[in-house]
């Protein structure tokens, strides 16, 4: 794992758009997996911004989203299709078909079979993408005893639940349920870029980067992935050892 601690989330943002724009450069048909949450915000906007001053072109990239809640409709303001498009895809050059997204509407485990086909038929993910949950999960592959190689549903924790809480209304209105890609295709890509900021991903992170690793620490199974880098910053980063 290569791990860079910047400053602060600005440094985070732009040193993150530089390592997914050199990717771009040097392979301009990358298949790059992508994250929501407010972490990678910052670095969509640095990403938007070299598009649009002519440093980038997306023309060939291909994406797919690591979840989405399941029940919200896809122009719903909290829905993880409506983020993708307001915050990066609608500022882009990418086709409309390289796009793809889970549904968390209809028939999961027949959608989620289908993304992984997608994934595989594309060729595997080139750059993964990921944040972290202050509980260690990656994508939603929430904590537990056993994790799921696949796309498939899953039970959000009361943990994740309080957590994305800040985004809705509620805490009632945050879905119970969502579709995650599952270890398999995370673990498979040939690139991982971790990213965090802010105290609250201290523990999360040191139990990441060299703590046990377990299944009730989802990240810390990146541990066994070839090619990681991890870029956090200075509070995100307190608790390595
Ligand atoms: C969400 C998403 C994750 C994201 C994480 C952290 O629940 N499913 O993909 O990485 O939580 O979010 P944030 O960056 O807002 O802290």
């Amino acid at each position: 794992m290569r791990l860079h601690i910047v400053k602060d989330y600005e440094q985070l943002s732009s040193k993150a758009a530089s390592f997914v724009a050199s990717q771009i450069i040097m392979k301009p048909d990358s298949i790059l997996g992508l994250a929501t949450g407010s972490t990678p915000l910052g670095m969509y906007q640095n990403l938007v911004k070299l598009y649009q001053e002519d440093m980038l072109d997306f023309s060939e990239v291909v994406t797919f989203n690591l979840d989405e809640y399941l029940g919200l409709d896809t122009d719903h303001p909290q829905s993880y299709h409506y983020y993708m498009h307001t915050n990066f895809l609608d500022h882009v050059n990418i086709l409309r078909n390289a796009i793809h997204i889970p549904t968390g509407n209809g028939d999961i485990n027949k959608s989620g079979k289908e993304y992984d086909r997608a994934i595989l038929k594309a060729g595997g993910i080139d750059l993964q993408i990921l944040g972290i949950g202050s509980n260690g999960h990656i994508g939603f592959n929430e904590p537990d005893h056993i994790l799921k190689t696949e796309t498939h549903m899953v039970r959000l924790t009361k943990e994740t639940i309080e957590a994305n809480s800040r985004f809705f209304s509620s805490r009632e209105e945050v879905p119970r349920e969502a579709i995650s890609m599952g270890m398999g295709s995370i673990m498979q890509s040939k690139k991982i870029l971790l990213l965090a900021s802010g105290e609250s991903k201290a523990q999360a992170i040191a139990r990441a980067v060299s703590g046990e690793i377990t299944t009730v620490v989802p990240a810390s199974l990146l541990q066994l992935h070839s090619d990681v880098t991890i870029i956090v910053d200075e509070e995100a980063a307190k608790l390595i050892n």
